[in-house]
């Protein structure tokens, strides 16, 4: 029988979106209820390419934050064709900037100034891998011409392993992988390739998202796979293995953004990420390595300390409200109307 509670030392959430303004209040209480630390996503409008705006950013997260709560916010840097060695530079210097991030131009949420020829960042790309910056990917290609179930794996061999061969120290985070052949593309990788995984591709496949009525709630990018796919994150995200830690991608759009004809991608999993992967390692009879990939392996690949302080899950059922308040609007979070089957309990 599974144990009823687990106690982990503090997770850490490696990819995240928290937007910006009056958003800032849902998104950072939410992550701050359990995360220690949080990589957060730099694809706000217009993004955030600087150094000076990350830190101007970094401060308005700090101020979201509800009183006495020690979050910290981890910024990263969205690469465009024209992002300055130099600024890679100051960005890191700051001291808070820990990442930089990989859109190729239109490939999901904001993603129109990021990058069209990845040949135009190598000498970004080179600062990065000599300041020891990891670059996060968010690896599909754009192509009209392949299909969007296939965009994943297109970019590995057509982008990912020629960017590494061509950067052959550079660290790099394939972001939210959602395929059975980018798990075995990491794992044939040394160390220097990480990869975070979504707790929603490990509870959902797209019949889930499909079948029975489209639900626009479960549409994100990459797209939810096959079955036989989450499978395969499911179990890399269970086996021990260094390489792959988590990263919730919780992409709060609000109700009218998501239910109408042309919907925006992405899933709001902060309100109960922790537990949601608890249900999935726990579908897996893996609790046992929850805390590994959720609190230890991304603060080893970022290079920073483990965290002291310990959160406490409990199995109990918790209902989740059919919706949410959001800057002045309404967001529908994943499970909207129905319970999470965990409870954390001292955050
Ligand atoms: O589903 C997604 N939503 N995927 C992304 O890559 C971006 C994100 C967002 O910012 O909404
Ligand atoms: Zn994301």
């Amino acid at each position: 029988m599974a144990a009823d509670a687990l106690t982990l030392a503090r997770p850490d959430d490696w990819h995240l979106h928290l937007r910006d303004g009056e958003a800032l209040s849902r998104t950072v209480r939410d992550a701050a209820r359990v995360f220690g630390r949080a990589i957060v996503m730099p694809n706000l409008v217009p993004p955030v390419t600087t150094a000076a705006d990350a830190l101007a950013y970094r401060k308005r997260v700090l101020e979201a934050r509800p009183s006495g709560s020690s979050f910290e916010p981890l910024m990263t840097l969205y690469l465009t064709e024209r992002t300055a060695p130099d600024e890679i530079r100051r960005a890191r210097d700051t001291g808070h900037v820990k990442a930089v991030k990989l859109y190729p131009a239109g490939a999901t949420t904001n993603s129109d100034a990021g990058v069209r020829d990845l040949g135009r960042v190598d000498d970004a790309l080179d600062a990065m891998a000599d300041a020891g910056m990891p670059l996060l990917v968010h690896g599909e290609v754009t192509d009209h011409d392949v299909d969007i179930f296939d965009r994943e794996e297109a970019f590995i061999e057509g982008r990912l392993r020629p960017l590494l061969a061509r950067h052959p120290t550079l660290r790099v985070v394939f972001e939210h992988v959602t395929t059975r052949a980018a798990v075995a593309f990491v794992r044939s990788q040394p160390a220097r390739v990480a990869a975070t995984i979504t707790a929603h591709h490990l509870l959902l496949n797209r019949n889930d998202m499909l079948v029975g009525g489209v639900r626009p709630h479960r549409y994100c990018l990459p797209v939810l796979k096959r079955e036989e796919d989450r499978r395969a994150l499911l179990e890399a995200a269970t086996s021990g293995d260094a390489r792959f830690f988590l990263g919730s991608d919780s992409a709060p759009h609000a109700r009218d953004r998501k239910e109408c004809a042309s919907g925006c991608a992405g899933v709001y999993t902060g309100h109960a990420a922790l537990e949601l992967y608890a249900e999935a390692f726990d579908q897996a009879g893996a609790l046992d390595r929850l805390e590994g990939f959720a609190s230890h392996f991304g603060a080893d690949f970022y290079g920073l300390p483990r965290a002291q302080a310990r959160v406490t899950l409990r199995r109990a059922e918790r209902p989740v409200p059919t919706e949410l308040p959001f800057a002045g609007e309404a967001l529908v979070p994943f499970r909207a109307g129905e319970t999470v089957a965990w409870r954390v309990e001292s955050a």
